[in-house]
């Protein structure tokens, strides 16, 4: 078996010759890209294929009587590609007899039975439900000694080799750029070895780890030149957190600043991305700069409000010549006019301007988002975890009750693992102290207390919590939740918290979706039968808590929607703490003044646990309260922009239907 080498210097002769906006031959489209890129509706489906075409592999390689060596990668974007095939393996028989696998990385030092290792997750993941051989898996050995580290590297590398070389190489990609851990800086010809990782890498894992403290500051990874001598690569992205780095690497040119743009040179090399990373695509972002277009309604929306935002110019001063010199004559020549165009996608967006987000009584409301009818709407909030109302939609939480609707919140999750253990700590001695200042003897609380605090202080990185512990660190939440509630002003009889079965696992990685979790949201959707609901419309969230709690709302939905009162149901998405709608997708735009802010970042303190270097800050170290109000006056500033009134924040939502 020969492996195939990629020469630097090739690399970057073809990338240089694949220079910006390569004209295809004539009817073809203009390409910016210089990676294949298969984008598919949302991750599962993208798996799917990913997961199939490593399934035909396995079992050619079998068929001819060879094995198969896969080089894996760890993170969220392959955990559905491993969930695929450990199914397949159930379900259609394939074997894993034949596969050699090796891992690309693994954090340095780390114990393989942590639960931070990569080596826990790809058994948890993968290893332990197939039939692989445990002699062949392999991935680098976060405890080898720092002086043996550099033959280690080396030996890893000539294993590869020794059984014929990697025949397909999966890969995840950093918000930097990275492949495998070879952060930005890394060189093209770079071999196995033991890095030092980026800060971002850092924060972006402080999520699994429980906070940026806990994570390792370093990590053996395969080196990029072993990771382009793979005969097939497949990257995965997911998210538009991926999304201006998956532009980088495929659009634009060669550099160790984005490592992932190394793979423009392989010669048998796909991204597979889901829509959302691939929204920064010129093909996607800019659809008529690259191919004639079907000029619909959403299509012109887009163009127009991208054309006034890059032109720094107000919807209504864009002149026929900026359509022009801009790709989009063909508009023009279908409409005649930019005036026209102008005044029509003005008007739309107008129209999605409301103070009245449960509708607006005895109002016409033609050209309102909500029906006016009935005024007094039954409300219903899902709130996958206990402070996204607040954080998300919490003006327009205001507002409904302010308006006089029956607003009802449902927590979905308890959202007990981002609870930090001294906050835990802290409220149990609370209680024993409260007992003993009230004279209730409650030995029971004094003992959880006392097993609460030995085990914190032994807790060792491959436990997860207590029950007992997980339990009080839901009440904790809890308590939360409903101090917003009342801040709000609804009554706590109102607040329903659901506490989802799928959440309940003690760790980051949660179970699939089951009945149980289906069940719980349409029994409460059938008790109050709402005539609004908000969801969190996050379908790409790769942390996936968001993602599934919708998936449980639209299963309740789908089950519901031939009952009755559904007719009479509007379903309002919202986007959680990371990322707005984009403005021509916007149906329905809540303002808030200045004073209307600062209430809800009063709303927002309530979840005391949340505040002050919370355990799962993300990859955003501004806190939750910030994050907020920031994208909130970011989409009032874009209306701003594009001509209409200018107010101080605004929520956006889109409205879902069946
Ligand atoms: C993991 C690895 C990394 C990840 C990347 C993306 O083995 O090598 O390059 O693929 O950090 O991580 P996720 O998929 O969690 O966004």
């Amino acid at each position: 078996m020969s492996q195939q080498t990629v020469n630097p210097q090739t690399i970057l002769m073809q990338a240089s010759n694949n220079g910006k906006g390569t004209p295809g031959t004539i009817g073809q489209p203009i390409t910016y890209e210089k990676i294949p890129t298969q984008i598919f509706a949302d991750s599962k489906e993208a798996s799917n294929a990913v997961a199939r075409e490593i399934a035909d592999l396995i079992r050619q390689k079998q068929k001819e009587g060879k094995k198969c060596v896969l080089g894996l990668a760890t993170g969220s974007s392959p955990k559905t590609v491993y969930a695929i095939l450990v199914r397949m393996h159930k379900e259609e028989a394939l074997s894993f007899k034949n596969v050699i696998s090796f891992n690309l990385d693994e954090y340095y030092q780390m114990e393989p039975d942590s639960i931070y290792s990569y080596h826990r997750f790809m058994k948890e993941q993968l290893f332990d439900h197939v039939d692989i051989a445990k002699e062949n898996y392999f991935l680098p050995d976060g405890t080898v000694p720092p002086a043996l580290l550099r033959d280690y590297c080396t030996s890893y590398e000539n294993k590869i080799n020794a059984v014929g070389g990697l025949d397909f190489q999966l890969l995840g990609i950093g918000g930097n750029g990275h492949i495998g851990f070879n952060e930005p800086g890394s060189l093209i010809n770079s071999r196995t070895r033991l890095i030092t990782l980026d800060h971002s890498t850092r924060v972006a894992a402080g999520m699994e780890f429980g906070g940026l403290h806990n994570v390792p500051r370093k990590a053996i990874t395969l080196g990029v030149a072993p990771i382009l001598n793979a005969r097939r690569i497949v990257l995965l992205a997911w998210g538009e957190r991926k999304a201006s780095v998956i532009r980088g690497a495929v659009e634009g040119p060669v550099t160790e600043l984005n490592p992932a743009s190394y793979l423009q040179a392989h010669p048998d090399v796909s991204f597979v991305v889901d829509e959302s990373a691939a929204s920064e695509l010129t093909r996607i972002k800019t659809p008529w700069a690259v191919d004639s277009v079907v000029w619909d309604n959403k299509m012109i929306k887009k163009a127009i409000s991208h054309l006034s935002s890059s032109l720094n110019k107000p919807i209504l001063k864009l002149t026929d010549k900026d359509y022009n010199d801009n790709g989009m004559s063909d508009l023009l020549a279908q409409y005649g006019s930019g005036y026209e165009i102008n005044i029509n996608v003005f008007n739309q967006l107008q129209h999605t301007i409301t103070g009245w987000p449960g509708g607006k009584p005895n109002a016409d409301d033609t050209h309102r988002p909500e029906r006016a009818q009935p005024s007094k709407k039954r409300v219903l909030i899902f709130s996958p975890h206990p402070d996204d109302d607040i954080i998300s939609m919490g003006g327009t939480f205001q507002r409904l009750v302010d308006q006089g609707h029956e607003v009802h919140v449902a927590y979905q999750t308890s959202g007990n693992i981002a609870v930090a253990d001294d906050e835990a700590l802290r409220f149990i001695d609370f209680v024993v102290d409260f007992n003993k200042g009230f004279g209730i003897d409650s030995p029971e609380a004094n003992q959880l207390f006392l097993d609460a605090k030995e085990f914190l202080k032994h807790t060792k990185d491959s436990e997860i919590d207590t029950p007992e512990i997980r339990k009080v660190k839901g009440l904790l939440r809890q308590g939360e939740a409903k101090a917003t509630c009342r801040f709000v002003g609804i009554p706590t009889s109102q607040a329903h918290f659901l506490n989802m079965p799928f959440y309940e696992t003690g760790t980051v990685q949660k179970k699939p979706i089951g009945e149980e979790d289906i069940k719980i949201v349409e029994n409460l959707i059938e008790e109050i039968k709402p005539h609004q609901i908000y969801a969190a419309g996050d379908f790409a969230d790769p942390h996936g808590t968001h993602k599934v709690c919708w998936d449980a709302i639209e299963a309740a939905l789908q089950r519901s929607k031939h009952k009755n009162f559904m007719k009479d149901c509007w379903v309002w998405l919202y986007r959680g703490a990371w990322a707005e709608w984009d403005i021509y997708e916007i149906e329905m735009a809540v303002p808030m003044s200045p004073d209307q802010v600062l209430k809800k970042r009063q709303g927002i303190f309530k979840h005391q646990s949340q505040k002050d270097g919370v355990v799962f800050q993300g990859e955003d170290s501004r806190e939750f309260w910030q994050r907020a109000e920031e994208r909130n006056r970011a989409t009032a500033h874009l209306y701003d922009e594009l001509g209409l009134a200018e107010y101080e924040a605004m929520e956006a939502f889109v409205r879902w239907k069946f």
